[in-house]
């Protein structure tokens, strides 16, 4: 017997409403598998189909400050919260995605729809989702046409290899992913009218002359060197949401994120956190590249997604930093973690790889004035949740 579509997300009755947000549609257990174009569009049109507020400028949330220090921005209105809408998360079922997913779960949205192809992500990461009605992952690649219609209010676009590991592997999927992907999340935005956020990356300074890195630093990235598949897709995705901005009016919004770190991150991907709090607590070495002079910053996970839903909400489509100010070298960080974990080997240095950035700290005026947001979470204490979670997982 042939099941019936999977996310065939909520009968309208059952929708959790500011009215009713404990409301829970019970339903069969979710299948993940991939879906056909019209699949995904009978399932789109009956899960988004739900009349609500759009994007819209009724209840300023945020404090208009002064928009002194960024002049020729301007700063109208944002909507209060997430109650109501219908979002879609590309790259949902990744590191960042299912913190946002959560969060905009929490935050009372009407349906929240993670399209992902588990390329770097897992089906894991937001599995403890799959119990809320509202909530639906969909296997897709989004280089491929989507067929999705009806309304979306807003479209978060992270789906991209993310670490050096993954977009050396996947190369050509991230080039692919930077470019048709980030198309057919506009062209989706376009036809619903949604507002569309692209995440983008503090890899469109390359390796920085400008020190920290202001939005309007143009960047120094080697078009051919090996970070290139990755910093030169983020680049020219934000030159196509901007093309479809401008030209075809296009609600969109540019997030330019800084180092994040936080639990799903997975060990192996090669990123600096997971390696050393790994390493730390199998009671290893720690591997730096370079002298570890270099310097980088470390984000939180939750103070990144709430830069990235004040973002969404804002009407802001110049690119936003989004980041954490305070910089730490390497080795210092190294010895954080040995602080955190209580334990961990010396410090054994490997050649520097080709196009390593040397400094990296956002310049967060224009995030701080327009968002009004700034990270809370502290390293010591983000460290703390992030080993948490790892030693369960080493
Ligand atoms: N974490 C950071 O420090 C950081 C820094 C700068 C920018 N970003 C950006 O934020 C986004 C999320 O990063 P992350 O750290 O969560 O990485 P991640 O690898 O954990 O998440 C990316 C997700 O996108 C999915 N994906 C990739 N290609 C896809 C495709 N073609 N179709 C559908 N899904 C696809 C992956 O399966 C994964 O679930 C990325 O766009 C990344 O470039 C992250």
């Amino acid at each position: 017997m042939t099941k019936s579509p999977v996310w065939a997300i909520w009968p309208d009755s059952k929708v959790p409403s500011d009215s009713n947000p404990s409301a829970v549609n019970p339903r069969p257990p979710t299948v993940h598998r991939p879906h056909t174009p019209a699949a995904l569009t009978a399932i789109q049109s009956r899960a988004l189909r739900r009349p609500g507020a759009r994007m819209g400028c009724s209840k300023p949330a945020l404090p208009p400050e002064s928009n002194d220090e960024v002049p020729g921005l301007c700063y109208t209105t944002v909507v209060a919260t997430f109650s109501g809408k219908r979002v879609m998360v590309f790259g949902g079922a990744g590191f960042v995605g299912s913190h946002l997913c959560e969060r905009l779960l929490a935050d009372g949205a009407a349906g929240v729809v993670a399209v992902d192809n588990l390329c770097t992500g897992a089906e894991g990461n937001v599995a403890h989702l799959g119990k809320d009605a509202r909530f639906e992952l969909v296997r897709h690649d989004v280089t491929e046409p989507l067929g999705l219609q009806g309304p979306v209010d807003v479209l978060f676009n992270l789906a991209s290899p993310a670490s050096p590991f993954d977009y050396a592997k996947l190369w050509l999927e991230t080039l692919r992913a930077g470019a048709l992907g980030t198309q057919h999340a506009l062209e989706l935005a376009e036809k619903t009218g949604a507002v569309m956020l692209q995440a983008s990356t503090s890899e469109v300074y390359g390796d920085p002359i400008v020190h920290p890195q202001v939005e309007s630093y143009t960047g120094n990235v080697d078009c051919t060197g090996p970070r290139a598949v990755y910093d030169e897709a983020k680049r020219y995705a934000e030159t196509l949401v901007m093309g479809f901005h401008r030209h075809r009016g296009v609600k969109t919004r540019i997030a330019r994120i800084f180092n994040t770190y936080g639990p799903r991150m997975r060990l192996q991907d090669g990123r600096v956190v997971p390696a050393f709090v790994s390493q730390a607590l199998k009671g290893q070495d720690f591997t730096v590249f370079g002298d570890g002079s270099q310097t980088r910053c470390f984000c939180y996970v939750a103070d990144l997604v709430d830069g990235l839903v004040r973002l969404a909400l804002s009407d802001v489509t110049e690119p936003v930093n989004l980041g954490n100010p305070e910089e730490r070298t390497i080795r210092e960080f190294a010895e954080a973690v040995r602080r955190a974990v209580g334990g961990g080997g010396k410090i054994v240095t490997k050649p520097l790889p080709q196009g390593d950035p040397k400094v990296r700290r956002p310049d967060i005026t224009r995030a701080k004035t327009l968002l009004g947001w700034a990270p809370k979470v502290g390293l010591d204490e983000g460290l703390a949740r992030t080993i948490e979670y790892f030693r369960a997982v080493v």
